[in-house]
């Protein structure tokens, strides 16, 4: 049996194959076209692909072996579901082995808008800093400010965490509702968009939560509120925010995934109240190869008839 890996990850994953079971890692190290994985994966029982790749219905059709699709990334929206389940193919994922990465990253974003990083860096680089001054370069205080999730998932949850030890008030909303024993306290979206100070966001892309941040969300926002993106770009409108920012109605974003991936709105991308990162969420070694080993052991476990241990459908 074999696994066709799109692209190479930082894993030999060759070394680990049990008997019996092959894995062709394309040598090309980017993003493959769809005609290219049908073309290097015709033969194979399972695909481990990237989040940049489209696995759709035309793609499923054209690779009948195909048993199991499992994606290096926890988000799945580069997946037709329903096209794989209809021809039963399982498809996984890879949650929990980076959510400490993705939460991190949140904060680092959060801080950085905070602490105006982007702007003082840019400014003692270019031999602006003239020494300390009482009132250069003021940010804001994160103790006592509200920070909102939407989306309260392990990464949303790991956020919060993260914000509490910085004496964040906590609030979320969440598709299913409140979380039992939630360190947290449940709030209608509404009421999340009016009075966080820092709005984060960690729901995966669905055609419900496409463009969720758009004008009329935004428009509710506090004043000068600080929106943060670790999740998928097309949660947001990145017009409308672009066009908040320009008439001061938001303080700041702070950006690791785009709209139109891997374009990114000139109106974002001059602006000193702007952190842009290139989605970098999951980029730590450690996270990389746990994520590796985890797609991996899904393709293995379904082609061996067990369950798999990141099942999405
Ligand atoms: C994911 O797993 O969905 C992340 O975006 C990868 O970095």
């Amino acid at each position: 049996m074999k696994i066709f890996v799109t692209r190479r990850l930082p894993l030999d994953l060759a070394s680990l194959a049990p008997a019996g079971i092959e894995v062709v890692v394309d040598p090309r190290d980017r993003t493959l076209t769809q005609k290219e994985i049908v073309e290097a994966a015709r033969d194979a029982d399972a695909l481990l692909p990237q989040l940049t790749e489209t696995i759709d219905r035309a793609l499923l059709e054209r690779l009948p072996r195909v048993k199991v699709i499992a994606n290096y990334a926890v988000g799945v929206n580069n997946v037709d579901l329903a096209a794989a389940r209809e021809r039963g193919i399982v498809v996984c994922n890879t949650p929990g082995v980076l959510t400490d990465a993705t939460a991190d990253l949140a904060l680092t974003l959060i801080l950085a808008l905070a602490r105006r990083v982007r702007e003082g860096e840019r400014l003692l680089r270019s031999g602006g800093f003239a020494g300390w001054g009482p009132s250069f370069l003021l940010g804001r205080d994160l103790a006592g400010a509200t920070l909102g999730l939407f989306g309260f998932g392990r990464i949303g949850e790991a956020v919060g965490r993260r914000a509490c030890a910085f004496g964040m008030r906590v609030r979320y909303t969440r598709r299913s509702g409140p979380k039992p024993d939630a360190d947290a306290e449940h709030v209608a979206i509404d009421t999340l968009l009016r009075e966080s100070d820092v709005l984060s966001l960690h729901a995966p892309l669905t055609p419900e939560t496409r463009h969720a941040i758009d004008a009329a969300a935004i428009a509710k926002m506090k004043p000068g509120a600080l929106l943060v993106n670790t999740s998928r770009g097309p949660l947001v409108d990145e017009s409308a925010l672009v066009a908040a920012l320009e008439r001061g109605h938001l303080g700041g974003a702070g950006l690791d995934v785009y709209e139109r991936e891997p374009a990114v709105h000139p109106g974002l991308v001059g602006r000193d109240d702007v952190v842009l990162l290139p989605h970098v969420g999951s980029a730590t070694r450690g996270t990389r190869e746990a994520m590796a080993r985890l797609a991996f052991e899904n393709c293995v476990a379904v082609l061996l008839g067990k369950t798999p241990p990141a099942l999405v459908s």
